[in-house]
């Protein structure tokens, strides 16, 4: 009942389940990674190149959670980056990052040649576009700055899109995959040798030499948090990467076009497209931001994505909407690396505002470097110990007001103000018994409450509509119907409640 009402989206739904055994017992081995999606499954493969043993822990299955729910474009072009990056950091480090997602996108391409993945990639040039006379300047700008750093990229007035822009600037020679595909596959490459993969292990106790679950432990030299965000308060990274969560939609398409889109103006509308065995051709969409839980943006949005794809494509029904969430750094750069400099440090990897896939395996580059004592050059732009306090000062402080308020009051919804009001479907944040509780009730008519109180640092979780599953503004944790942690930095469950009785 509960358990399967939760959503999972189109990539989750239309890939099969690897079979990788639960920890069981304690083992030891050269590096532990925690969690597998693209961040954690790269990393292995990479350590396991340099003849390293790896234990790869997952708390779920590899690639289902931020990698296995996004558009899964490959891609070095990302939105206006450089520009903002040339600004912040300087024309030199606006070129490392070039180099970082250039290499992230050929090292997936050559991984997916060299074992053979059966993952749906597709070759497709990558299109950020205006439709607006405001954005024109930036657009030229960004072109410009592109260029002079060597990446694949002209200006346009022209696309294949079936409506008019501006300006467009085009990148060649990117890519589109299936995500949960080529995860699970390069997953697959990794056990033997002294290497595992470890699947339905959730990490709950964690030292920079050993991660514990609940069946077994990993002792190793180092420990690779590649949980999206570090888990728990490992490096302080809650108080400078910041969640914002994203709908995400598939419907049938009759009329294809031929690369991938995002657009310049808000809300960000990102298209792309997926060829199914079938032979069947669906539009893949995202766009419109909000804070996790907030039901009412979510709802918003969502309407605004449908009504965006409708307008302008011909379409069959959506048959899948989705949710997902990435971290924004303060700066506008990622953060990978140890978490400290002094001693007990974690290698670690976040913040990549929505562009994790490219960043992602970069990062998974950087930390089997650091992992076994070399250094990396990317790090002079990405190292997570870096602190730039005036880079990140005014979004620094706006999302941690935003913060704090849900540490007093998050989204709680002040109808329907009892149990008994709550129909089939819906859900609500109530007072009962004193108590900050999440009710729904399901399709069956049966009630489930949990505490609203997020077990991760004590803000109220708030609703998500369209994958039913109660989500945290603060630092993005997200739990089932039941209170079960479905994503971190949370490692504990949501506290069960008792409504027997009408609230
Ligand atoms: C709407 C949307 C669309 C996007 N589209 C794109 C795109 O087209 N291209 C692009 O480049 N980027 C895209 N992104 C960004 C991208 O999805 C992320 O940046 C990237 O997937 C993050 O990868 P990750 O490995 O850090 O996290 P994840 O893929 O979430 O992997 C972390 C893993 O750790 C596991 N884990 C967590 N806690 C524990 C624990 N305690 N024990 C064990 N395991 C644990 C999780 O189960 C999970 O599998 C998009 C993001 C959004 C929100
Ligand atoms: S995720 Fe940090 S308080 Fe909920």
């Amino acid at each position: 009942m509960a358990k399967t009402e939760q959503n999972d989206g189109y990539w989750n739904a239309t890939a099969a389940s690897p079979n990788f055994p639960t920890l069981a017992g304690d083992i030891e081995v050269d590096i532990a990674i925690v969690g597998a999606g693209i961040v954690g499954v790269t990393t292995a493969r990479m350590l396991k190149n340099k003849g390293q043993t790896v234990a790869l822990i997952e708390a779920g299955r590899p690639g289902r959670q931020a990698t296995g729910k996004s558009t899964a474009k490959v891609t070095s072009q990302h939105g206006l980056t450089y520009q903002v990056l040339e600004q912040k950091f300087g024309r030199h480090c606006a070129g490392l990052y070039a180099e970082a997602q250039e290499s992230g996108l050929r090292t997936i391409l050559g991984l997916i040649a060299r074992h053979g993945i059966d993952c749906d990639v597709e070759a497709r040039p990558a299109w950020v576009y205006t439709c607006e006379e405001a954005h024109v300047a930036a657009l030229e700008k960004e072109a410009d700055i592109t260029r002079l750093l060597g990446l694949p990229s002209s200006l346009s007035h022209t696309t294949d899109l079936p409506f008019d822009v501006l300006a467009a600037l085009r990148f060649d020679q990117q890519a589109q995959l299936h995500p949960v595909k080529y995860l699970s596959g390069l997953a697959q490459t990794i056990p033997g040798e002294g290497c595992h993969v470890f699947q339905n292990s959730r990490v709950t106790g964690w030292e920079p030499t050993r991660v514990e679950t609940a069946q077994g432990s990993v002792k190793a030299r180092h420990v690779v948090m590649a949980t999206h965000l570090p888990l728990g308060t490992v490096g302080g990274y809650y108080t400078r990467a910041f969640p914002h969560a994203e709908p995400v939609i598939a419907a049938r398409l009759s009329q294809v076009p031929d690369g991938m889109y995002v657009s310049v103006e808000q809300p960000r509308h990102s298209l792309r497209t997926h060829r199914n065995a079938a032979g069947e051709v669906y539009a893949i969409a995202s766009g419109g931001r909000f804070k996790p839980g907030d039901t009412e943006q979510e709802r918003h949005c969502m309407q605004d994505l449908e009504h965006w794809l409708g307008t302008h494509f011909a379409t069959g029904p959506v048959e899948h909407r989705w949710i997902n969430e990435d971290y924004a750094s303060v700066d506008s750069a990622p953060y990978v690396g140890w978490s400290s400099s002094i001693g007990g440090s974690y290698l670690v990897a976040t913040g990549f505002a929505a562009w994790g896939i490219s960043n992602g395996t970069a990062a998974a580059m950087i930390l089997a470097d650091l992992a076994t004592g070399q250094d990396h050059r990317w790090l002079e732009l990405f190292d997570a110990k870096r602190v730039k306090p005036v880079a990140g000062g005014r979004e620094f402080l706006k999302e941690s007001a935003e913060i704090a308020s849900h540490l007093v009051g998050g989204y709680l919804s002040r109808k329907p103000g009892s149990c008994e009001e709550l129909a089939s479907g819906e859900a609500a944040i109530m007072k009962i018994d004193g108590h900050n509780t999440a009710v729904y009730r399901d399709t069956g008519g049966a009630l489930h409450a949990v505490s609203a109180v997020c077990p991760h640092l004590g803000c109220l979780v708030g609703w998500n509509e369209t994958d039913r599953t109660w989500d945290c503004p603060c630092h993005g944790s997200r739990f089932d119907l039941n209170g079960e942690v479905i994503h971190g930095p949370a490692t504990q469950p949501l506290a069960g409640r008792h409504v027997d009785k009408p609230a």
